[in-house]
């Protein structure tokens, strides 16, 4: 590749950065509001709604709230939102029943905005976390996080986010075998157009705080998640786990965190062409937020950001920026 290049002068790389349109015109990558998933926090605790302390400029809103998001995701041409519930403490339990409770919180947001503006994608999160007395996205017995019976669990909750008209699984569990078991409910089930977007590559991260105290899981966390979630360390365990999703009957797969993990976006990509996501999760938001709005870096920093992403071979983003992201991009 390099070797066909003329050498200096014949070759002036500046050549074709000389005008903005020189430089549109030879981009190799390029962002839109159509590559971006919202993830949207909802609530029913009374009082809960509001700004969320560790991610400004995000709040968690009422199920009427996610509706008016879901018709602003509409309008800018954002594809997809993403629910994540924060439960009433009191239903969280060490056996997690409100997780496949076909009223719950999520599966009654997603039933709402189904019903309010049908040509949005819902996603939903197939994880225990929000439900759990313990914070653990898994049963826990004696300290012990349980596989095979998180599994069931997951299943049991997954059946009924279908049930309600998610369009979209996100498993964010990262228990094994749980990709093969909900493929195989959902299909006995009739739903054999639910779309499953694996959480394959997920990191044991320190960048999800703000998070957990976006869903009000950070009190409750007992240890941490490093059984179950991967060690950053690690790129060829990534590989294996997409490989292991794709073959089990995963649809699309997810790097997460983010803007650290862009190489394993890129391996991703690579190695199998499948639709690849990637999270730009709540510290990340943080971080950049927090920077742009002392006045450390422009906010341009944001789009730069999304645009990385796409370079490294993602084809979408999970992202707490994308209603502002889509209004920059509209100009
Ligand atoms: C838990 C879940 C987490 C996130 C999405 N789903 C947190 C965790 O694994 O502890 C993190 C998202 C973010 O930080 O923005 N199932």
């Amino acid at each position: 590749m390099t070797s066909s290049q003329a050498p200096f002068p014949a070759a002036r790389f500046r050549r074709l950065r000389r005008t903005a349109a020189l430089r549109a015109l030879v981009a190799e990558a390029r962002l839109s509001a159509a590559d971006l998933i919202w993830p949207v926090f909802v609530t029913d605790v009374g009082g809960a709604d509001g700004p969320v302390a560790s991610m400004p400029g995000v709040s968690r809103l009422t199920v009427d709230g996610a509706v008016r998001a879901a018709e602003e995701a509409a309008r800018l041409g954002i594809p997809a939102i993403c629910l994540f519930p924060y439960t009433d403490p009191a239903l969280k339990t060490e056996t997690c029943e409100e997780a496949w409770s076909p009223d719950n919180l999520s599966n009654r947001a997603v039933r709402a905005i189904k019903a309010a503006v049908p040509e949005i994608a819902v996603m939903t999160d197939v994880a225990l976390d929000p439900y759990n007395a313990n914070g653990h996205d898994g049963l826990v017995r004696d300290g012990v996080i349980l596989n095979d019976e998180t599994v069931e669990a997951l299943v049991r909750m997954a059946l009924a986010q279908a049930e309600a008209g998610a369009d979209i699984l996100g498993p964010s569990d990262m228990m094994d075998g749980r990709i093969g078991a909900m493929r195989a409910a959902l299909e006995a089930a009739g739903h054999k157009d639910v779309t499953i977007l694996s959480y394959a590559a997920k990191y044991a991260s320190a960048f999800y705080g703000p998070f957990r105290d976006a869903v009000g899981a950070s009190g409750a966390l007992k240890g941490d998640k490093k059984t179950y979630q991967m060690n950053p360390a690690n790129r060829d365990e990534a590989l294996r786990l997409v490989a292991r999703d794709l073959s089990e009957g995963a649809d699309m797969v997810m790097v997460k965190p983010g803007m650290p993990y862009l190489d394993i976006c890129r391996d991703v990509k690579d190695a199998f062409g499948v639709p690849t996501f990637a999270y730009q999760v709540s510290g990340e938001y943080a971080m950049l937020k927090g920077a742009v709005m002392n006045g450390w870096v422009k906010e341009d920093v944001i789009l730069e950001s999304l645009l990385a992403f796409r370079r490294a071979g993602c084809d979408g983003i999970l992202t707490y920026f994308a209603p502002e992201a889509a209004r920059a991009l509209a100009g």
